[in-house]
């Protein structure tokens, strides 16, 4: 197997550089675990622990994405890239930018005062969850994803072939893009800013980003099993058909209880109760499909995508709507129980589509047909078995919470210091075991059709 369009190679430097993310990701994610327990164990507090590990989590996950475009497009329009050089060039600025975010952040842990305000904009750090990334690079972003989807839509003109999937994908994408731009105003009065802040992140991960899950779904099923394309194609219209009915008015469960008027409650119950649908769907999706296989041509691209399905489902669809409704939220609200969801959900989601891409279409990079699978298997049990442990720490930690602090009206502190220490405890130890399948997998990326004795086609 090799590829078919030698531009389609670009897509491992977005892979490379998400990878080795990914494990600065995991790897400050455990240090932020260990703080629960020991503060000052690292130079940089947990606050820039934090920011740093959900930080790399976004960029990374991105990243993937690009470079999964990257090669999904000029498969489905049957050319090569049209440019070449700007897609090198746009992955290198992505690199310098993202880089210089990531030093800015360490700087600022360091000296706080060095996040000095520039022309209105803090240089550092901006200071909102999960988009803190400074104005300047905010501008940078916007260019370096404009010449992306620039670079994707002349390549769909050179032959005009308009498949579905890639249309999805690129509707995804444009979304995506458009979604950043809320977050790129704020307002001084803090109900408006989170109410275009959750605009980003709502309507990112429950929206714009499961439209590309559901289109590289239809892709890596397409690849993986031979599936027919009219089939698959009928299902993605329908799944991402509700994943937009559902999550678009689906916000409204961020906006219970931060100001914003009542229907929110109504709305936002009513709509974001429906959102496990169409993650259910795609689970039937994968299933049936995979039933109906004659000839697997790539185990482990299927069994990634398959654990996509259904882990997207349970961390965002049932994990979700645990707490979705305004009458259990308003206990649950910003307490371990979100943390455990925040995790399950990505990583169920978007960290499994990302590693499922890239066994599905690593191999033809590296023109083999045959590789050694077992390090990917093992990769995947200790990461999805840790996970799930982590998560159900946390869901216990989020209830003792709950009641001490919201029932009984203990201390915030008095809870997670005495009560929830044991859940600290257990979580950092599986975090252990997510970290070694997180280095397994970064070794097998590596390694990859590189083994002794297997064949090359
Ligand atoms: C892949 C999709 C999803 C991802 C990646 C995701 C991730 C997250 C994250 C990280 C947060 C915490 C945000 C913060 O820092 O405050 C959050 C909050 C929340 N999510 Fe999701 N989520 C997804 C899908 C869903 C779905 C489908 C539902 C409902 C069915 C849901 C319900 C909620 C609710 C209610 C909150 C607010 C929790 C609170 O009040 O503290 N999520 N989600
Ligand atoms: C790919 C795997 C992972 C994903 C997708 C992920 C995702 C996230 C997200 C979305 C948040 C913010 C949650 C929120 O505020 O609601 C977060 C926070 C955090 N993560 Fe992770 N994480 C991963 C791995 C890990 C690991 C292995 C550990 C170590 C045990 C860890 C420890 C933490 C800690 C301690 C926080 C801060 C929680 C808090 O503020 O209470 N994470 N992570
Ligand atoms: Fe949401």
């Amino acid at each position: 197997m090799t590829i078919k369009y030698q531009s389609q190679k670009i897509a491992q430097y977005f892979y490379t550089f998400a990878i080795i993310l990914f494990a600065v990701q995991v790897l400050v994610g455990l240090v932020a675990a260990i703080q629960f327990l020991k503060p000052d164990i690292a130079i940089l507090s947990f606050a820039t622990i934090r920011t740093l590990h959900i930080n790399a989590l976004v960029v990374w996950l991105l990243a993937g994405l690009m470079g999964a475009t990257y090669y999904v497009v000029p498969e489905e329009s049957e050319t090569e890239l049209w440019n070449y050089p700007i897609a090198l060039f746009q992955f290198w600025a992505t690199v310098v930018a993202v880089t210089a975010v990531v030093v800015g952040y360490i700087v600022m842990g360091i000296f706080p005062q060095a996040n000095i305000s520039v022309l209105g904009t803090l240089v550092l750090n901006e200071g909102r969850e999960y988009i803190e990334a400074p104005r300047w690079a905010d501008v940078l972003i916007v260019v370096s994803v404009l010449l992306f989807l620039f670079n994707m839509f002349m390549t769909m003109l050179k032959t005009k072939k308009w498949t579905a999937i890639q249309g999805v994908l690129l509707t995804g994408l444009v979304f995506l893009a458009l979604m950043y731009l809320p977050g790129m105003f704020y307002s001084k009065n803090m109900v408006k800013d989170q109410f275009w802040w959750w605009w980003v992140i709502h309507l990112w991960v429950e929206g714009s980003w499961e439209v590309i899950a559901g289109a590289l779904l239809a892709f890596m099923l397409m690849k993986t099993i031979g599936a027919k394309r009219e089939v698959l194609e009928k299902w993605m219209y329908i799944e991402v058909g509700l994943v937009l009915f559902t999550g678009i008015l689906g916000t409204g469960h961020h906006y219970y209880f931060i100001g914003t008027p009542k229907y929110w409650w109504w709305v936002g119950g009513f709509f974001s109760s429906l959102e496990p649908v169409p993650l259910l769907l795609m689970v039937w999706d994968a299933f049936r499909t995979t039933r109906e296989a004659r000839n697997v041509t790539n185990k482990v691209g299927l069994f990634y995508t398959v654990a996509h399905a259904i882990f997207n489902f349970v961390g965002a669809g049932l994990w979700g709507v645990i707490h979705t409704l305004p009458q259990v939220n308003q206990w649950t609200h910003g307490t371990q129980i979100t943390t455990a969801h925040g995790h399950l959900a990505f990583y169920g989601a978007y960290v499994l589509l990302i590693m499922a891409m890239i066994y599905v279409t690593l191999p033809s990079m590296r023109g083999v047909k045959e590789f050694k699978t077992s390090r990917a298997y093992q990769a995947f049990w200790w990461m999805t078995i840790s996970m799930v442990f982590i998560v159900l720490t946390i869901t216990g930690a989020g209830m003792v919470q709950v009641y001490m602090e919201r029932l009984m009206g203990l201390d915030y502190v008095a809870v997670k210091a005495n009560y929830n220490l044991w859940f600290w405890i257990i979580r950092a130890i599986f975090g252990v075991g997510f970290l070694v399948g997180t280095l397994i997998f970064v070794y097998d990326y590596f390694r990859l059709g590189k083994d002794q004795g297997l064949q090359k086609t």
